[in-house]
């Protein structure tokens, strides 16, 4: 699946900002971002409900999740009539049936095939009709059901099927389509006043078989001849082209008929079918591929699907040169649906999409919605071949799929925005956040066995940040030390032995190593024993050079030193590393570290000399140095820093940063990282830094550290302030680079937090003009989130009124969520206990943004103790009125108790939980790890807010 979090990533990074600059306070983001993304990273089951029975030692092959070897489908004819209009009974439905014809493999007495929540018709007394082909004799039927928790057709006949034969399996279905995202589903939306209902799926993992009874695993590839029957006023299209409709008379209504040209040999959570009254728009005549991009009438109109069009064929090119394979299909549709639960699904010729996803509206998008548009085409253009024409076995390879996916849609994207540095920005917006979830003790190998992966929800739980982000990162590192033209070549040899087939991740290390071999590259192990350290075993190490000796060594890096680590390793937790690196002037080179300790003499440095380590962040490691080492890689930060790659500066930060949260090295030494940030105008550094003050920010806020903090920022952000002034001729103009504009959006916004002189005007002046203009807002795109929100920091009772009835009356999503975050950011407590209250009125704050906005007032320091005042006072009528489900008590205790960090907020939490120890429902183990984490910060506050202060305090006090 595409890549989807329901927050865009880009308005998860403004809001880290802008939380800084109206309160001072940030939430560790960062954080908070990689778990809700790995949460919501294209779930298809928003919440895949824990398994909560383990069933008996099954005895029957009914019983257990995964099909027989004993036959193989090869093709199937499907027909599919939605209603889109409820019937009698206020029931949306579909009707269909369907015939598959399989191949017995192995002789057989028995039919397992996929179904859930179909009702089957029945032909005298059985659930299907089975014929023999090129005749073959059909046994009759002995008796058939349908098994719910395995979700099987199950179908006994009274002689065996005889392997050789091939047969024919006819069923006829009701299913309804619900509003459940899932299956063939439905979605509403309304344009000009008028409801209108859309037909569509989502199959992957496995819910193909909610739309007709198949074998229903990603190994059983056939192909599909799709016919839809809809209303008259509508299209339908599915993966292969659709033919011109007939009209024929179906139940006595006129309806059309689309029947669609067979598909290519393919997975069943690959196919798509969708009926809507959409448009679109297309690639013209003459175009090797048809390229149609879907949407809402209104949206094509508005030319929001541009954007699209306008990428999707040299990114389709990009990818034939890449893989060097031509697009396997003679069509590609995208299509973008108002309700979708993932990002976007990569079925195969007929790519879905969240809206925000797929389009793009120049004078409401910022230019990171802009950049989610152009990854998450190239990630689901990817899919095309790598997953959908070659496709992995079963689920526990996952991680391969979306890992690949994920890392080359960075490729692709920087193909069709060639300024964007797409290629260094996978850094900050994959590698550098999987790599603080890998640090914990509770992290998980990418690769998963196949035996432990049964159930949906087992299927379901493997979309997580580890096998997207990580695996993206760990087949970079790959990338770059076999060189991105050897890997392409692998990839090229093992797309055409495999196409139309499944494989296991060794079959692609065998591709590479043979690609390898060819092109004579010297690798210290074989490429497979090199990556199983990486996917076999959970976390990542820390690389420690001492430049003195040029010994080097490495240890599994854990950012919780107190945590413990109860999974084995086969590997002991050691890798093979590729150490890159450069030294004093010197190039880039790789020394393979593939001991626990080893020596390298050319790192040995002399007097003077310096190296830094992990060049571009190509591994995924961090390094540790010697003290001297560090002291002139710190000097040479401050005197040329251009000498050290952008990469690499954002990397000494992050490192310096997680290490001293390890313990390894000293707090102060994180600190001194950001001296140079004062000559620093790019955005990777300072993003970095942001990032990582987030927790001092949420430990230190209220205290002595405050005012000292904020002078220090201050200092260091004011000359990036300034750069910005003038590079935008007085705000006036938007920056050229991609990057520029993000990081304009941290400097206004640190800026205004720390009271750099000019800059909250500058936010109430634009503010201002809006309020003395409501129907003509100018504040730029990209500041929104910012000004808004400085704006209501600065502001009284009437900015956020105002701002509250432009909150009504939004009718952009995205806008509305803009909003409703700055509104947290006032510093007037009756203004927040206000906009609490609002919290718990649905007509006010929809239920489903409730936990939200109350997490959005708790990251405000004048906000927090009012929040935790207001759930503990509330909490009776929070837990009957939200329990079922609109509100996330899991992320409202972990939201409200951030920045718990003392003995008295431990003591308030312990009480509460005990007072309340029979209605704590969903939130019970959000205690349990409040309460842990409350003392993990009492503990870094006691050992880290002496030397923060001196450090602080040494930096702002005036030279004597
Ligand atoms: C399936 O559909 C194709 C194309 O419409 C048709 O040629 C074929 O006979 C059908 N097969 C069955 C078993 O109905
Ligand atoms: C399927 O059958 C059950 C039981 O009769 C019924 O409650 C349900 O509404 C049916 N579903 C559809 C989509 O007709
Ligand atoms: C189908 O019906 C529509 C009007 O309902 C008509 O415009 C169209 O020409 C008909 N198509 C065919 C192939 O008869
Ligand atoms: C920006 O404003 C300052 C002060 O008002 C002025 O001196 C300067 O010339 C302006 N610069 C530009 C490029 O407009
Ligand atoms: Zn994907």
């Amino acid at each position: 699946m595409g890549k989807g979090f329901y927050i865009s990533k880009a308005v998860a990074i403004v809001c880290v900002v802008a939380a800084v600059a109206a309160t001072a306070i940030i939430i560790a983001l960062s954080v908070v971002y990689s778990q809700e993304k790995s949460k919501n990273l294209e779930d298809p089951v928003a919440t895949g409900e824990p398994v909560t029975t383990t069933p008996s030692t099954p005895k029957d092959p009914w019983q257990f999740y995964r099909l027989p070897d004993t036959l193989a489908p090869s093709s199937y004819n499907v027909t599919l009539w939605p209603r889109l209009t409820p019937n009698a009974d206020g029931l949306y439905i579909f009707t269909g049936h369907s015939t598959v014809i399989f191949k017995c493999v192995k002789d057989t007495d028995l039919i397992l095939i996929h179904s859930n929540k179909l009702n089957l018709t029945t032909f005298e007394g059985h659930l299907a009709k089975l014929t023999g082909l090129n005749g073959a004799p059909a046994p009759t039927l002995k008796t058939t059901w349908l098994e719910v928790p395995t979700q099987f057709l199950v179908i006994q006949v009274s002689s065996p099927l005889k392997a050789g034969n091939t047969y024919q399996l006819y069923t006829e279905f009701v299913g309804e389509l619900a509003d459940d995202l899932g299956g063939f589903y439905r979605s509403e939306y309304t344009e000009d006043g008028v409801k209108k209902v859309v037909a569509t799926t989502q199959m992957q993992p496995t819910d193909a078989r909610k739309a007709f009874p198949c074998f229903d695993e990603p190994a059983m590839k056939a192909v599909f001849h799709m016919t839809l029957i809809h209303p008259l006023d509508t299209v339908a299209l599915s993966n292969g082209m659709n033919n011109e409709p007939i009209n024929i008379t179906m139940d006595g209504q006129k309806v059309k008929q689309t029947s669609f040209e067979p598909t290519e040999i393919m997975s069943t959570y690959l196919l798509a079918f969708v009926v809507s009254d959409f448009t679109y728009i297309s690639s013209g005549p003459g175009a090797k591929v048809l390229i149609r991009i879907w949407a809402r009438r209104k949206a094509i109109e508005e030319g929001q699907g541009d954007y699209a069009l306008e990428k999707t064929g040299p990114i389709l090119s990009f990818f034939e040169n890449y893989y060097n394979s031509p697009y396997p299909l003679s069509k590609s549709d995208q299509i973008a649906l108002p309700d979708f639960s993932a990002g976007a699904m990569e079925n195969w010729g007929l790519i879905t999409y969240r809206e925000t996803a797929l389009l793009y509206n120049p004078g409401v998008s910022s230019n990171g919605d802009k950049e989610w548009v152009a990854t998450v085409i190239a990630h689901e253009l990817a899919h095309m071949w790598f997953g959908n024409l070659v496709t992995t076995r079963w689920w526990n390879d996952l991680w391969l799929n979306e890992g690949f996916a994920t890392y080359v849609s960075y490729l692709g994207a920087d193909y069709a925005e060639p300024t964007w540095n797409m290629k260094d920005l996978i850094v900050l917006n994959e590698i550098i956040g999987v790599m603080g979830v890998d640090a914990l003790a509770s992290s998980h190998p990418l690769s998963s066995k196949e035996e432990d992966i049964q159930r949906p929800e087992q299927i379901t739980q493997l979309f997580d940040s580890i096998t997207y982000s990580k695996g993206a990162a760990v087949l970079r590192m790959l990338s770059e030390f076999i060189t991105e033209a050897v890997f392409s070549q692998g990839l090229h040899t093992y797309l055409e032995e495999f196409k139309y087939k499944n494989t296991v991740y060794q079959d692609l290390w065998r591709h590479l190593q043979m690609a390898v071999d060819k092109a004579g590259i010297k690798l210290p192990h074989p490429l497979e024993e090199i990556m199983n350290r990486w996917i076999l075993q959970m976390g990542l190490p820390v690389v420690t050079i001492n430049t003195q000796t040029g010994a080097i060594s490495q240890k599994h890096f854990l950012v919780d030193p107190d945590s413990v680590v109860d999974r084995p390793s086969e590997y002991n937790y050691e890798w093979f590393v590729p150490v890159t690196y450069i030294k004093t002037g010197a190039a880039e080179q790789q020394y393979w570290l593939v001991q626990k300790e080893a020596t390298n003499k050319d790192m040995a440095l002399g007097a003077n000399d310096w190296l830094v380590a992990n060049i571009n962040m190509k591994g995924f490691y961090r390094v540790n140095y010697d003290d001297g080492n560090w002291e002139r890689l710190l000097n040479k930060l401050n005197s040329q820093p251009k000498d050290i790659p952008v990469i690499n500066r954002a990397q000494i930060i992050d490192d310096a940063f997680n290490l001293a949260r390890a313990r390894i090295v000293d707090v102060t030494l994180a600190l001194r990282t950001t001296k140079f940030l004062d000559k620093e105008v790019e955005y990777m550094p300072w993003e970095t830094t942001t990032r990582n003050l987030n927790y001092f920010y949420l430990m230190f806020d209220r205290s002595e550290v405050y005012g000292p903090m904020q002078a220090y920022i201050k200092k260091q952000v004011t000359p990036l302030f300034e750069h910005f002034r003038d590079i935008t001729l007085n705000w006036t103009k938007i920056p050229d680079g991609h990057t520029d504009q993000y990081n304009q959006v941290n400097a206004i916004s640190l800026a205004c937090s720390t009271g750099v002189q000019g800059c909250r005007e500058l936010t109430t002046k634009w503010f201002k003009e809006w309020m003395a203009n409501p129907a003509d807002n100018k504040i730029n795109v990209n500041l929104k989130t910012t000004v808004y929100c400085n704006a209501i920091a600065a502001g009284g009772v009437e900015e956020w009124d105002f701002a509250w009835a432009m909150f009504k009356n939004a009718t952009i999503a995205s806008e509305a969520e803009k909003i409703m975050y700055a509104l947290s950011c006032t510093r007037q407590p009756w203004l927040l206990n206000r906009y609490l209250e609002y919290c718990l009125d649905p007509d006010k704050i929809r239920k489903q943004d409730a936990t939200a906005t109350i997490n959005y007032i708790a990251d405000n320091a004048v906000g927090q103790p009012l929040a935790w005042d207001f759930i503990r006072a509330q909490w009776d009528h929070i837990f009957n009125d939200y329990g079922g489900g609109s509100m996330s008590f899991g992320r409202l205790i972990s939201g409200v108790t951030e920045r718990f960090s003392t003995e008295f907020d431990y003591n308030q939490l312990l009480q509460f939980k005990e007072d309340n120890a029979d209605q704590l429902g969903s939130a019970a183990t959000s205690f349990e790890q409040a309460l842990e984490r409350t003392k993990a910060n009492i503990n870094w506050v006691a050992l880290n807010k002496k030397p923060v202060l001196d450090w602080f305090n040494s930096e702002t006090s005036p030279a004597v």
